[in-house]
């Protein structure tokens, strides 16, 4: 009898060694190796702040409990340019940011022209494909190593005031738009006055009559209630600008090759499930500001190739380098 169950024992010793320690386990009290922070300045609720705790999950699983990953929501760890900085000096060892927060590396521009998507899944053709895996490259030697692509919808303008119904409105308003040498640009050649401020900033530059539009996607837009105070949303869908998960090179090169490994698969992993969160609540937060009263106003298609006209500039004075690329991408959105 003591025999068999000695028996019994070894074999699920043998059996939880095959299977890993992580299946189903959350190893709450395995003593972590690497305690590691993840800033988000997204609310807890929204589609990339759960990918990210998705993301620490999975990485705790699979590393049996020996990489905690600590999310830090709602931007409590700063402004998103601070968070890059820091990622790169290793004071925080992952995030999630728009691309457009990465001014330093050129290249990446391209994947934020104005009007170079058809669509959500000629964004997702390219990244996914073979272009999305060469910008991996990019950012050899930026001390940032680029781990997974998350989807942050189509970027429209929102007002306070006056509602944009075409290109001629935009005049003279002073528009909020992200720290980034391309989209102020942008905003100039619509004939607007760009206000760079920090995404935490905005609500109150609306509230204190600093600005009188800004633009972003619809669960942005509803989740740190900017329609609370600008509620004439334009749907213009002038950029996608794609979402990068990040680590430090510092962290990373402090990990075993197993561990590494790990992380990779667990961001491109939680990638899929964020994308899946995203398309859910685009449609539950535009529901949400409608009901709330925000003023949706829907350009004719004359009137957006005016926007895209205007914005085409872009192309050549921030991309001319690249315009090989641009028209990669283009050819992949005629192939549908
Ligand atoms: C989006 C994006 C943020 C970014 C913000 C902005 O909401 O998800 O990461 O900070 O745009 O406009 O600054």
């Amino acid at each position: 009898m003591k025999k068999k169950g000695y028996m019994l024992g070894i074999c699920l010793i043998l059996l939880m060694q095959t299977m890993g320690c992580g299946l189903g386990q959350d190893n709450e009290n395995a003593v972590p190796e690497f305690v590691l922070t993840y800033a988000e300045n997204q609310p807890e609720d929204y589609p990339t702040t759960k990918g990210a705790y998705y993301f620490a999950e999975l990485v705790n699983e699979r590393t049996c409990g020996k990489v905690k990953i600590r999310v830090r929501a709602n931007g409590v760890l700063g402004d998103e340019q601070d968070i890059v900085s820091q990622v790169r000096f290793g004071g925080i060892d992952f995030a999630r940011v728009s691309l457009s927060s990465i001014d330093e590396i050129p290249r990446l521009n391209v994947l934020q022209l104005p009007y170079l998507y058809t669509d959500a899944d000629h964004m997702w053709r390219v990244l996914d494909g073979d272009i999305g895996n060469g910008y991996m490259e990019d950012f050899a030697g930026s001390n940032i190593i680029p781990l997974s692509w998350y989807d942050a919808g189509a970027r429209s303008f929102y007002t306070s005031k006056k509602p944009i119904t075409c290109l001629q409105d935009m005049a003279e308003m002073r528009i909020r738009v992200q720290d980034n040498k391309m989209m102020i640009r942008m905003v100039e050649l619509l004939g607007a006055t760009p206000v760079p401020l920090g995404y935490a900033e905005v609500y109150s530059a609306f509230e204190k009559g600093e600005i009188d539009g800004a633009e972003n996607n619809w669960p942005s837009y509803e989740s740190v209630s900017h329609y609370e105070v600008a509620k004439l949303y334009c749907v213009d869908e002038h950029t996608r600008v794609p979402e990068l998960q990040i680590i430090s090179q510092v962290t990373w090169d402090k990990m075993p090759e197993e561990y590494q490994k790990i992380i990779k698969e667990c961001a491109v992993e939680s990638a899929r499930y964020e994308r899946k969160l995203w398309a859910e609540r685009e449609e539950k937060s535009r529901q949400k500001v409608i009901q709330s009263g925000t003023q949706v106003i829907e350009l004719s298609l004359e009137e957006k190739k005016e926007f895209r006209e205007a914005m085409a500039p872009l192309y050549e004075e921030y991309c001319a380098e690249y315009l090989d690329v641009v028209e990669d991408i283009l050819k992949e959105g005629e192939r549908e």
